[in-house]
């Protein structure tokens, strides 16, 4: 505990700091709701990934209560994050429009944290890191992508209970969820990622759908067509046997 009697609220957050960066490109109102939804939207994943990292790791160290603990938040936060949508519904495409020229080829596209969310997770996409060239993300990503991800971790988990995975892990998914008594915690941890998932689905599917609403069938800034790249992105699935084993039971 700090005995600095200088000390204050503001400096302990950095407030000056944090709050003298919502910099707007013109004068136009509704940029500020802009700037700040980004803004809130990175604070949040930032936590997102210092949780997953910290997961993965108990994950490999057998600890699966920490994990699941930390898998929980990491849900909670996608659940805040789906949430804030709400708020920028509010934007109106005239409202948008009015301020889109001024960030110019600027696009979530170029978000780093999210993208080493995905790695973390198991999306290893490796053609978004060409984005990144010449930020020191590039170097971060390159490492999230060579890195076993928590999926990877979880598989690695399943071998050392003793499941033959070398044909996929479709079956061992299957023994255990027919016998949830006899692997209790695989089971409880499956169904933290597939809880994970389900809410960074709707993340995607809120994202998509504010776009719709916002900017319709127009490109998007970062260069994709927009909704259909965005709607693309609906099919990508960080679990895939979890989400088979429920056809296979
Ligand atoms: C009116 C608000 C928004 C619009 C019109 C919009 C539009 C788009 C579009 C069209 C894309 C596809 C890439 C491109 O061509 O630019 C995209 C990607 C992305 N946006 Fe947004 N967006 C909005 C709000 C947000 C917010 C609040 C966040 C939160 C950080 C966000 C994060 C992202 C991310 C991470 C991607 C990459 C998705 C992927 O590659 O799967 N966007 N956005």
């Amino acid at each position: 505990m700090s005995t600095k009697t200088d000390f204050s609220y503001g400096k302990y957050l950095e407030l000056d700091e944090i709050l003298s960066a919502q910099n707007r490109l013109t004068d136009k109102h509704d940029e500020m709701l802009f700037i700040i939804q980004h803004q809130t939207s990175e604070l949040w994943m930032k936590l997102a990934i210092h949780e997953l990292t910290h997961a993965r790791v108990a994950i490999k160290n057998d600890d699966l209560e920490h994990a699941m603990k930390m898998l929980a938040r990491v849900s909670r936060i996608f659940e805040q994050l789906n949430s804030a949508w709400d708020v920028l519904r509010t934007l109106t495409p005239d409202e948008y429009t009015a301020f889109r020229d001024a960030f110019g080829a600027a696009s979530g596209f170029q978000s780093w944290q999210y993208r080493e969310i995905e790695f973390l997770l198991g999306n290893k996409s490796e053609k978004h890191l060409k984005t990144h060239k010449g930020h020191f993300a590039y170097d971060r990503l390159k490492k999230a992508l060579d890195t076993p991800s928590l999926y990877d971790q979880t598989l690695a988990l399943l071998t050392r209970r003793g499941f033959d995975i070398s044909k996929g892990s479709l079956p061992a998914w299957k023994t255990i969820y027919q016998n949830t008594s006899d692997h209790w915690d695989l089971f409880a941890l499956a169904e933290k990622l597939v809880d994970l998932e389900d809410y960074f689905r709707r993340w995607r599917f809120n994202h998509v759908t504010t776009v719709e609403r916002v900017i319709g069938f127009k490109h998007g800034s970062g260069g994709t067509a927009g909704v259909g790249y965005l709607k693309s992105m609906l099919d990508v699935v960080l679990f895939p046997e979890l989400w088979d084993v429920r056809t296979a039971l």
